[in-house]
């Protein structure tokens, strides 16, 4: 299947039938990890209606995509609902505020809709093996579409990332290589890796068709909210990759004529891995020495995704906002507590980021605020938010005595 790239560093049209990641003249000479700034080449695919659709019409996702999904079912990423939350709408006085739960993807997070993707290139290209790198969910989210799929899976995994991911991903059926080092140095092994060892790789960024899966989460967006595209939307931001996808999903909805503008897109950082909230306000490409916050997803030096997310900022009058770790716990405690929403904390992030944010937005706005991740997997995170109590004695007058000490009399009112 003959498909367009348009190369996201010099704008060149790539037309081909093969598996291709890089533009050839913008990739020559760069080394993985030893180019100034950013990766240059990477390629956004190009997607174009068979035929223009009404404005204000709904849409089917799957027709946006590049090519079929078979087996949809085997493992049915997106179609995630919209939460609209009561107590915190009024407590924010933002009435139209609502979520778009990516928890509840097969594996946990929003990775699914991109893994679902590269799953079927792998169909569409007879190939067998993936391998990629992760901070943990990307991994165990292909890990899982390629149990489904029967796929063998190689994932590159910082050696500190959160337990459960690893544990998921291995149970699945991956071959895990936790690697001594950052989230950037399995990314680049995992390039060497595809190379001596080859398959598909499907890193974030690096692979196309992984901001291709992700659009899907606006197309679902746009139809659940009126086939309208919302106001504002807050998307939490590592390599930029989410943020990327969730912009050209609102890209091509404008180009189908459904839409006439794309929202102010936000891209939430943590104050201790800032590389792209750095870049926006400094307007040139930071890289980090360091990167370190509770959001262990976010946690990345050199966001792989970098020039495109920073387009996108251009594009949609969009910004960056940053938020601290102590941000990051209070939002998730927040939005566990008053929107029953147990998410990780790179979730919580953007919650955190709307927080700071909303003197920027009226009040009257849709905004949305893309959940992606289940707090299940990190339990290190939850404990720092609250402690079990001890198991107390099966009678009443224990437990009520529990119920004093740690809550109150009455708990909550
Ligand atoms: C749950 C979750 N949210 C957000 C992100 C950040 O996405 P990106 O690195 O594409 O910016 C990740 C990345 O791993 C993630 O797992």
């Amino acid at each position: 299947m003959r498909l367009r790239y348009a190369c996201v560093t010099c704008s060149r049209i790539l037309e081909s039938e093969e598996i291709v990641y890089e533009c050839p003249s913008c990739a020559a000479g760069q080394k993985d990890g030893l180019v100034e700034g950013y990766s240059r080449g990477y390629l956004s695919v190009v997607w174009s209606p068979a035929a223009p659709m009404a404005p204000g019409s709904p849409v089917d996702p799957l027709q946006f995509m590049p090519f079929p999904i078979r087996d949809l079912p085997s493992y049915p990423a997106g179609g995630t609902p919209l939460v609209c939350p009561a107590i915190l709408q009024k407590k924010t006085g933002f009435p139209h505020l609502a979520f778009k739960n990516d928890t509840l993807n097969p594996s946990g997070s929003l990775k699914d809709r991109a893994s679902l993707l590269v799953a079927a290139q792998a169909w569409v290209h007879g190939e067998k093996r993936v391998a990629l790198a992760s901070t943990g969910n990307a991994g165990a989210s292909m890990a899982g579409a390629g149990a489904a799929f029967g796929l063998d899976v190689v994932l590159f995994v910082p050696g500190a990332a959160p337990r459960a991911k690893l544990l998921q991903s291995l149970l699945y059926g991956a071959r895990l290589v936790p690697v001594k080092g950052t989230y950037d140095d399995a990314f680049s092994l995992s390039m060497v890796y595809t190379r001596e060892y080859g398959g598909i790789n499907r890193n974030t960024a690096f692979n196309p068709f992984t901001v291709e899966g992700k659009k899907t989460v606006s197309l679902e967006l746009y139809n659940q909210l009126g086939c309208r595209v919302p106001d504002v939307v807050y998307v939490p931001a590592g390599d930029g990759v989410i943020f990327s996808g969730a912009c050209k999903g609102f890209a091509d909805l404008v180009k189908a004529g459904c839409a006439d503008r794309m929202p102010v897109m936000v891209a939430v950082q943590a104050e201790g891995s800032n590389a792209l909230a750095r870049s926006w306000r400094e307007a040139r490409e930071i890289i980090l020495p360091r990167a370190a916050t509770i959001a262990d997803s976010l946690s990345v030096c050199r966001p792989a995704g970098g020039r495109m997310a920073l387009d996108y900022l251009r594009i949609t009058k969009g910004r960056a906002v940053e938020v601290s770790d102590a941000e990051i716990s209070a939002a998730q405690a927040e939005l566990c507590r008053e929107a029953g929403m147990f998410v990780e904390p790179s979730s919580a992030a953007a919650w955190a980021g709307f927080l700071k944010d909303r003197h920027q937005v009226d009040p009257g706005s849709r905004v949305v605020v893309l959940l992606t991740g289940t707090g299940f997997k990190d339990a290190a995170a939850a404990e720092k938010l609250v402690s079990l109590p001890a198991a107390c004695d099966a009678t009443i007058e224990a437990a009520a005595r529990l119920l004093s000490d740690s809550y109150g009399l009455h708990g909550r009112s």
